[in-house]
């Protein structure tokens, strides 16, 4: 395909990648990075900070003053999309300087030509497998000798960028860590195969000195991230292949580690060694973030889930033996191609079963080159509107009772950072409930006692106990 943008060349093949100029690392640089998505943005953009600082490029807040504006996307629903284009002109006509823009993430591999088409404000699009090459990209848009080539770059090099990331920098006393990556699942709704590749499992080692890192700098919390995270099947340190429960109970044993969490899981890829797990390893919190998508059998074939809505059921009765008080999150599609009132029904009736503490609910939004949006029976906007509201109210309703049942009780809780009226801090209840209370900055990073006094839909309110603040 031969695409004209502008008279400046787009130079996108890997032979000249190599031969890129390097990027000098003058001191006083600023980055401004807004991730758009899943947690895996989150700590992709992070890591995109790893990657720039030995370059002099420090992270702003503040856009207006940022030399460099990078737009980590994701293209999961049509509405994500959107947003990016909205956005890159918002930056440029708000800033004082002339930034180079960057879109990276999910939208930048998926439609990489169309972004540089759309936005001629956009300088540098690459895909969330080759950003520890931003500073070659940056190079190579000649921006340091007053240049604007336009970089294209969405190659697909597998777990390369892992081996080439320098060490993560602590953010705060609880931390991401990729351990495995992309999705060969299929779902026919679902873009992430096409935008993250193949599944990929980061080897063990890798895994568990990145955390140890994390831990001797502070890290009491992590969180391992996977978009099928309990397929994991890392290669160990003699060849052999393990599971998550086996990675869970290693990072367990690291000095510093407090608690753990994983996300997100596949209810086909679950078994009895992770269930079991929740009752074994005080360490691993109670919260489970297991996706169902609907609760009718007939979709869950037409989205290609490979389970039942009774397979789910019946893992989520076995993660309740496992351990009583575990949270179950979720999330949901409303109005999948050819989803009748029957199926919807059988959505909310699956909800009022397991009771969820958290969930995510989506209307269906048809995806580029996905086998879904190309299915004849597309549901109209407003059943689609509708069904959404009913489920989220229930959903909702589901929430606020979990949270209400933790008032008067005392529950351990790592503050993370400062809350969001002043004088307070904050931090996440084992359940993974967010939690506010009056409290002094230096607690940070400790792991205190707090009594919960009120509850809303989203949030706790609590006191700490008077020997903690002493
Ligand atoms: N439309 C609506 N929601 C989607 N999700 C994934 N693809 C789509 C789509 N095309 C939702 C699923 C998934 C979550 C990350 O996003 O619920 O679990
Ligand atoms: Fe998408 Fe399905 Fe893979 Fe989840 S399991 S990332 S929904 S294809």
């Amino acid at each position: 395909m031969k695409v004209q943008i502008t008279d400046t060349p787009i130079t996108d093949t890997p032979e000249q990648t190599n031969q890129g100029p390097e990027l000098s690392t003058a001191e006083g640089r600023s980055v401004f990075i807004k991730s758009y998505g899943c947690q895996m943005n989150v700590y992709d953009a992070e890591r995109m900070e790893d990657v720039l600082a030995p370059f002099g490029f420090a992270k702003t807040d503040n856009a207006a003053e940022a030399d460099l504006i990078i737009l980590n996307t994701c293209h999961i629903r049509e509405k994500a999309d959107d947003k990016v284009f909205s956005d890159v002109g918002r930056y440029v006509k708000g800033s004082k300087k002339t930034p180079l823009i960057a879109v990276g993430g999910c939208m930048g591999q998926a439609m990489g030509r169309k972004v540089m088409q759309r936005a001629p404000n956009v300088n540098i699009v690459f895909g969330p497998q080759t950003y520890h090459r931003l500073p070659e990209f940056i190079a190579r848009s000649g921006w340091e000798r007053g240049f604007r080539k336009r970089v294209l770059d969405t190659d697909f090099p597998s777990l390369e960028k892992f081996d080439s990331l320098p060490k993560q920098g602590l953010r705060g006393p609880s931390a991401f860590v990729t351990i495995q990556e992309g999705c060969d699942k299929f779902c026919t709704y679902c873009v992430v195969p096409y935008t993250r590749g193949v599944e990929l499992s980061r080897p063990v080692k890798h895994v568990l000195d990145e955390i140890k890192h994390l831990a001797e700098n502070g890290a009491k919390e992590v969180c391992l991230l996977g978009q099928n995270v309990n397929a994991y099947h890392g290669i160990g340190e003699s060849g052999e292949e393990w599971n998550l429960a086996r990675l869970v109970r290693a990072v367990a044993k690291i000095d510093g580690i407090e608690l753990i969490r994983f996300t997100t899981s596949h209810p086909s890829e679950l078994d009895n060694e992770l269930i079991n797990l929740f009752a074994e390893e005080p360490k691993l919190m109670p919260y489970f973030h297991l996706p169902v998508q609907s609760g009718s059998d007939r979709i869950l074939v037409e989205m290609n889930r490979t389970h039942t809505a009774d397979d789910y059921l019946n893992a989520i009765d076995l993660l309740r033996m496992a351990r009583p008080d575990i949270a179950i999150s979720g999330d949901f599609i409303v109005g999948f191609p050819g989803e009748t009132d029957e199926d919807f029904e059988a959505t909310m009736e699956l909800v009022r079963e397991v009771n969820y503490s958290s969930a995510y609910s989506f209307m269906y939004s048809p995806r580029p080159n996905t086998p879904a949006a190309e299915m004849k029976n597309q549901v109209p906007q407003d059943v689609k509107k509708e069904r959404l509201a009913r489920l989220q109210e229930l959903l909702t309703q589901q929430q606020g009772d979990f949270n209400k049942s933790f008032v008067g009780k005392t529950l351990s809780v790592l503050v993370e950072s400062t809350g969001r009226e002043p004088g307070q801090i904050r931090g996440r209840t084992p359940h993974n409930i967010a939690v506010n209370m009056m409290g002094n900055e230096r607690l940070i990073g400790q792991q205190i006692r707090v009594n919960i006094t009120h509850a809303t839909a989203s949030s706790l309110l609590g006191e700490i106990e008077l020997e903690e603040v002493a």
